[in-house]
Order: structure tokens, then sequence, then C-alpha cells
């Protein structure tokens, strides 16, 4: 701000004095002899005080003030007002003038006047700078708490899904503890029986009724000595010797299993490989399994027909692999649960399936993320590191 003063009044002997007075004090001295001049004087110098005179000819001097106080707040006010009517000096201090000088005024005592108003309104100033200062500050502060609590948040919502894969692991482990010896046990027995079935067959060749039944016995035999396999394998007892994998390999491989099922249920196959994409250091019968039992599931959900979608890919040293379908989809409710040993919404499942393919994701460092909308259909997202 300008050390400008403007004098407002009607009196041009007042002005011319004052203005003497002031300009050899070092002051910048501005002029006005009406209400009007004044404001057009205010807008374009925006000068630190005013002397204004309570009685001028064109405007009311307390509506002035106001209107000053209230359009121009880094202009001071001081009031020149006619002598001896200290109930207009009260008013005026009430509207927000600074201070009051009645006329005729003294020379050291206008000046005093004026250089305490001016000391002041700087005081006040520097205030205000500092408020809003403070509140910029505040406002920071307040920026980084919300950023922090965002932060927070993010990291609890990591930790939680940390927290669930450690229980799945956890669940995977003690499955692994009770199948591998319960099922060593049961195919023990298993296997007797399957021999003593294979025995009667001969012996049975001429009753075809008593032969059917042992076969369908021998057939159940199978289907659980398959269901133990597959706990076995889900339990993770089972590591091979690992080798260089070529993902697109394996996927033909299994698909051309699943052909049959493909034709007779009307799935259509969208399959999509990235040229060059690199091998994974894997078993690769399970990485068989992963495939294998994606695609049982997938395939399951679309009986009356429907697109088996495969996409190999590899980003940042890592190879992808999408399943999708245009199946049923899996409800919200069930989602948190289809990796879970013994989780199965089918009359025959086992509700292995799933498990197994996440402990073979998880020895390989893999991550595998399902995304559902039921009626819309499944896709599961996996992901390796390249060997
Ligand atoms: N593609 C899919 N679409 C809809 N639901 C699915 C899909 N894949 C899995 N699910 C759901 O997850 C459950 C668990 O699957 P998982 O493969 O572990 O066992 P299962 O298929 O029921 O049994 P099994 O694999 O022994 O046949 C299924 O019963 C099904 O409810
Ligand atoms: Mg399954």
């Amino acid at each position: 701000m300008s050390g400008k003063i403007l004098i407002v009044d009607d009196e041009v002997l007042i002005l011319e004095l004052a203005r003497l007075l002031l300009t050899t004090r070092g002051y910048e001295v501005l002029t006005a002899a009406s209400g009007e001049e004044c404001l057009t004087r205010l807008r374009s110098e925006r000068p630190c005080l005013v002397l204004l005179d309570y009685m001028l000819p064109d405007r009311d001097g307390m509506t002035l003030l106001q209107t000053v106080r209230r359009d121009f707040p880094d202009t001071y006010v001081i009031m020149l007002t006619g002598q001896g009517n200290e109930t207009i000096a009260v008013e005026v201090m009430k509207a927000g003038a600074a201070d009051y000088i009645s006329k005729p005024f003294g020379n050291q005592d206008l000046i005093d006047r004026i250089e305490n108003v001016l000391r002041i309104r700087r005081i006040e100033i520097h205030n205000r700078e500092l408020r809003r200062e403070r509140e910029r500050l505040l406002g920071e502060i307040e920026e980084w708490n919300r950023e922090l609590e965002q932060r927070v948040a993010a990291k609890s919502r990591e930790l939680e899904k940390a927290h669930a894969e450690v229980l799945q692991a956890e669940k995977l482990a003690s499955l692994g503890h009770l199948a591998a010896g319960m099922a060593h046990e049961i195919r023990n027995p298993l296997n007797v029986i399957s021999l003593f079935g294979q025995m009667l067959k001969p012996v049975l060749a001429e009753d075809p009724e008593k032969l059917g039944y042992v076969e369908r016995l021998l057939g159940e035999v199978d289907r659980i000595d398959s269901i133990l396999m597959k706990l076995l394998l889900a339990s993770g007892r089972s590591r091979g010797t690992t080798r260089e994998v070529f993902l697109q390999n394996v996927v033909e491989a299994v698909l051309a299993g699943f052909e049959p099922q493909l034709d007779s249920f009307g799935i259509e196959l969208e399959l999509d490989v990235e040229a060059g994409l690199p091998p994974m250091q894997a078993d690769p019968e399970e990485v068989e399994q992963i495939f294998s039992n994606l695609f049982a599931n997938a395939i399951y959900e679309m009986k009356e027909g429907g697109r088996l979608g495969v996409r190999l890919s590899g980003e940042g040293g890592r190879i992808r692999i999408q399943v999708r379908d245009t199946g049923q989809g899996i409800p919200a409710e069930n989602l948190p649960r289809i990796f879970d040993p013994f989780f199965t919404t089918k009359p025959r499942g086992t509700g292995f399936g799933l498990s197994l393919v996440l402990r073979i994701v998880k020895t390989y460092q893999g991550h595998i993320k399902v995304t559902s909308d039921t009626g819309q259909g499944t896709v599961f997202d996996i992901d390796f590191p390249a060997s």
C-alpha cells in the first residue's frame, strides 16, 4: 500500500491547508471536494487513509463513511466533524471510523492522529495477513490429514487382504495335513476292494446282471479314488519336478480333452495367445490342473451354450492368464468362499477344484483374482512371474 492520504472537504481553505501540512510531512496527498469525487478517487488511487468531512454538499457523511468502510476495507477513515457535536462523534466511531477530529483542528493534533491511525492500520492489516496465513496453513494440515487417513485406510484394506490370504493358506495347510493322512489310509483298502472286484469279473462273465453290479462297484471305487487324488493334489503334498512350461501347449492339450463337451453344449471357444510368450518354470501337471479345473467350472455353467474365453499374455516380466465364461456367475455372498476347500454348490462337487488352483498359483508366486456378475459370467485372472 502506498502512503497516500485523500482529503475530502468542500471548503477549499481546509483542503489547501491540510494538503500543505501533510505534504511537508512527506505524505502523498490527494484531494476531493465532494462525495462523488471521493469515491472516484478511492477507486483509482486506493489511499490508505481518508480525511472525510462529515458535512458534504452532495452526500450524507454517515452513509459515505459506511460505503467507504464496506467497499474499501483497507482504506481507513478519520472523520472531520463540526465542533462540539459529541453525538455525531460517537456515531461515526460506531460506523467504523478510525478516529474523528473536530474542526478547526490544530496542526500537531491532526498529524498525531493520522500517524496513530496509520500505525493501527499497519498492525491490523498485518494481523489480517497472519490470520489468512494461519487459515491457509490449517487448510493445508487438514488436507494432509485427509491424505493420511486415505493412506491409512488403503493400508488397512491391504492388511485385511493379506490377512484373508494367510487364513486361506492356513485352511489349505490344515486340509493338507488331514488329507494326506486320510487319503493315504483310505486308498489302501480301496485298492484291495478294486483288486477283488477285478478278480470277480471273469467269474461273473456268464451273468451280465451281476457283472453289471461289479462294474458299478468298480466305477464308484474309481470315483472315490479320483476324489482322494484331488484332495491330495489340493493339499499340496505332491509336487513333482519343475521344468520350462509353455502355457499355450498346456492350454491346447487340456482344451482337446474338453472338446466333446464344448461341442455337445454348443460352447464357442475364444482363444487368444500373445505371440512370443515366455515359458514359466513349473510342474506341467500342476499347470494342467489350473486349466482343467477352471475350464471344468466354466463349462459346468454353460450347459445351454455360451462362450469360453482364454487369453494368455505377457507384461512386465509376468505371464497373465485369463479364463472367462458367460455362465450364471457367482453370487456375491459366495465369492469370498469359492477358494475354500469343500465349498461347492454342485450336487456331486468336491469343492477342491479352486482350492487346488489357488494352492498351485501360490506355489509359483502367482496371484489369482475373480470377478463375477450374476447372470453375466465369470472372469478368472491369474499372473505368474515368467522364468
Ligand atoms: N466359472 C464359474 N462360474 C460360476 N460359479 C463358479 C465358477 N467356478 C467356480 N464356481 C463356484 O465355486 C464353487 C467351488 O468351485 P470348485 O471348483 O472349488 O469346486 P466344485 O467345482 O464345486 O467341485 P469340483 O471342482 O470337485 O467339481 C463351485 O461349486 C461354484 O459354486
Ligand atoms: Mg470345480
